[in-house]
């Protein structure tokens, strides 16, 4: 009967809404979830990362305490969705219930005209009981439909997140040939979302030479040295490699090319074999001893029980600050790069070991491109030239014996750290 059909189906447009703004609320609530849970994993996981910061500044209770209040929002929240998860079936079947009052009602007053028969109306009564289970069935698609297009949400903004750093000005690779070492920067200016940090740097840095550079804390000497691997992009045909702009080589090509020893050392909760081995897998165990052996930390590891296979802990934690970052230099040298990057990569040996490897570096980067970072006079004395960075600007560049001569800033350095040594034999 089209008169019952439509009599049934009379609630729905109501219904339609009432999914809609369910629908939309299970959506937010469940978003609000996601992101309270993302919170807590994240301060987790910084805090077993950070014990022993926290656990030196007596922040035990305090964290519990935070982890407490951040789990007891996520369960706020969590109730807020339940609650509202709660009333979906309900209203729901009370959307049912109405559009079976209306046939029961409007059909019986039809069956008592006599326009339809009681069975007609009896068979029509029995699908619409029939349908109650498909109605709930609804509720349930649409609220795990929501909660998964929150997810979605949430995963989507990642997957939409393009690296700013590409390689679309890059010439094919055998355009080029191999990389031979040359840096230049050419009136290089670098700021940090409007903060100048590079002023006006001009330096060109011979293949086969070695460059130190010295100056103040936050003079801008990591900058400087980040912009050669592109890991912060400077603008085109300020910073080149054998004459070209770094933009047109390949990433992967450019990168490849530079053994990078970053001020902050990164080791992996993996293996001491493993970290120097990092991104060259295929290495032969004989390729990572030799890296070892020329970053001096081939003898400390073989004073391990285990050797090579001696795990590290996370962020290396079951290591000494110095073997962190012999460690990292091993892994910078097992590539075989042609330019090679230590950022203050020393600061945490002491002189007699600092010069062990020093010279070692000096007999395997022959010919290649090394650039120093240090506020050690003892580590940049023999480098081929020493640049002084103030301020974020090239301020002495010379050997050492010139920039002796010249009594500025590395002046200064080298005769409080001569006192510092003499001091330090009395
Ligand atoms: N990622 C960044 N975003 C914004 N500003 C930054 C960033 N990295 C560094 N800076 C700022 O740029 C300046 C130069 O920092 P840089 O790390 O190059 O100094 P530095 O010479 O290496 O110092 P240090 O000797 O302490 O390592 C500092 O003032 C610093 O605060
Ligand atoms: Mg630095």
């Amino acid at each position: 009967s089209h008169r019952l059909t439509l009599y049934a189906f009379m609630p729905l447009p109501i219904t339609s809404i009432v999914i809609q703004y369910f629908g939309r609320l299970i959506h937010e609530r469940f978003e609000r979830i996601q992101a309270m849970f993302s919170d807590i994993s994240a301060r987790a996981q910084e805090n077993f990362s950070g014990v022993r910061v926290l656990r030196a500044f007596a922040q035990e209770q305090p964290e519990i305490n935070a982890f407490e209040n951040a789990n007891r929002e996520y369960i706020a929240r969590s109730l807020r969705l339940v609650r509202l998860m709660g009333m979906l079936w309900p209203t729901l079947e009370v959307m049912l219930g109405l559009a079976i009052v209306l046939v029961l009602w409007l059909g019986g007053r039809e069956v008592v005209l006599g326009r339809i028969t009681v069975g007609k109306f009896v068979t029509f009564n029995t699908f619409m009981v029939m349908l109650t289970w498909p109605i709930i069935a609804l509720g349930w698609v649409i609220n795990i439909t929501q909660r998964g297009t929150a997810s979605v949400v949430r995963l989507n903004q990642i997957f939409a997140e393009k690296p700013e750093i590409t390689d679309v000005a890059a010439r094919p690779a055998t355009d080029l040939g191999p990389i031979r070492g040359e840096i230049e920067f050419r009136d290089l200016n670098f700021n940090y979302n409007g903060t100048h940090v590079l002023k006006n740097v001009n330096l060109r840095i011979p293949a086969g030479t070695s460059l130190a550079v010295v100056g103040p804390t936050g003079a801008g000497k990591s900058t400087l040295v980040n912009l050669i691997p592109r890991i912060y992009d400077a603008a085109p045909g300020t910073v080149l490699v054998d004459g070209r702009p770094i933009q047109e080589y390949p990433l992967a090509e450019l990168r490849r090319s530079i053994g990078f020893v970053p001020q902050e050392t990164f080791l992996f909760s993996d293996s001491i074999r493993d970290n120097i081995a990092f991104g060259a897998e295929d290495a032969s165990t004989s390729d990572v001893r030799t890296a070892a052996e020329a970053a001096s930390i081939a003898g400390d590891i073989e004073e391990f029980p285990e050797q090579y296979e001696t795990a590290v802990g996370e962020r290396g934690i079951t290591l000494s600050g110095g073997q962190k970052q012999r460690t990292a230099i091993a892994r910078a040298l097992l590539r075989d790069p042609r330019i090679l990057v230590l950022d203050d990569a020393l600061s945490s040996v002491d002189t007699h070991t600092e010069e062990k490897i020093l010279s070692r570096l000096r007999e395997i980067m022959q010919g290649r491109t090394t650039i120093f970072i240090s506020h050690r006079v003892s580590t940049v004395r023999n480098a081929d030239r020493i640049a002084v960075l103030h301020g974020g600007s090239i301020v002495e560049l010379g050997t050492h014996e010139e920039l002796i001569a010249r009594s500025g800033y590395y002046t200064d350095l080298y005769n409080k750290q001569l006192l510092e040594e003499e001091l330090a034999q009395v």
